[in-house]
């Protein structure tokens, strides 16, 4: 994936087993969130391939990813701020529900019966993790404390019945209980849903530390290391990836 000169994405592979979690880490800047942009159809690759499945993907449009069952998070929170945590559940449904504008005025019964249904399973949905998203249902989302908005966007993710989870940094703004609670709702998700494939970002290495199996690292783009979390942590480029950004910070 290239932005005018800037290669943001050289020649990354990457593949992932159904059922499986994939943490991506590597320091800021290195291309992870535009992995998940390329992947979900936000943006068209310059070169590669996308595929799910075994079906190609490559540039399909946003919606139709989610359709074939790839869901994803934003980094920064996508959240209808003025909408109840409840209808931004709802809004997530949306592929998978049958009526619309059309049935509301000349099928109202079938609407009604199937906006009911997608209620229920919303408020299914704001039960399963931590936090209390069901009590807060009513509450506009934007009200919510930050880490409550983190797993309202994991609950809308859901809502579109995905086959593979994209999250890009769901621990941002969760301090370390919050963060623990975090990893307990996706082992949880797992283990309710075992052919479900979570592919994760994160910076917080107590994460990446509870999916050990699956570890890849980028750098300025490029795949630099992958294997399990002992390997990568202990692999020169590694180290030196994130030493050299962390000197370049400070
Ligand atoms: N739409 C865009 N136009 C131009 N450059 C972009 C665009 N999106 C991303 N980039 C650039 O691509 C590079 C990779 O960005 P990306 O957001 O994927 O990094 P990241 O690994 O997610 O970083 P962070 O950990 O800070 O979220 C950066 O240099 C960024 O400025
Ligand atoms: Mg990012």
């Amino acid at each position: 994936m290239r932005f005018g000169g800037l290669v943001a994405l050289n020649d990354v592979s990457l593949s992932i087993d159904k059922g499986a979690v994939l943490a991506v880490i590597g320091p800021n800047g290195a291309g992870k969130s535009t992995l998940f942009n390329v992947v979900t159809g936000v943006y068209r690759p310059t070169s590669g391939r996308v595929t799910f499945n075994g079906a190609e993907i490559t540039s399909r449009p946003s919606y139709e990813v989610v359709d074939r069952g790839i869901a994803r998070t934003f980094q920064s929170s996508r959240l209808f701020s003025d909408l109840s945590v409840l209808d931004n559940v709802i809004i997530g449904m949306h592929t998978r529900t049958k009526t619309g504008v059309l049935d509301a005025l000349f099928r109202p019964g079938a609407s009604r019966r199937e906006m009911a249904a997608c209620v229920e399973k919303a408020e299914i949905l704001l039960k399963l993790g931590s936090g209390g998203l069901f009590e807060q249902r009513y509450r506009p989302a934007g009200t919510l404390a930050q880490a409550d908005r983190r797993r309202l966007e994991i609950a809308r993710a859901l809502a579109s019945q995905p086959k593979l989870l994209l999250l890009d940094e769901p621990s941002v703004g969760m301090d370390d209980t919050e963060t623990d609670a975090l990893v307990a709702d996706i082992v949880r998700l797992r283990a309710e849903n075992p052919e479900l494939s979570v592919i994760l970002i994160e910076h917080d290495m107590r994460v990446v530390e509870a999916f050990p199996q699956h570890v890849t690292c980028i750098d300025y783009g490029s795949k630099i290391a992958e294997g399990d979390f002992a390997a990568v942590r202990a692999d020169p480029r590694v180290q030196e990836a994130y030493l050299g950004k962390a000197v370049a910070d400070a």
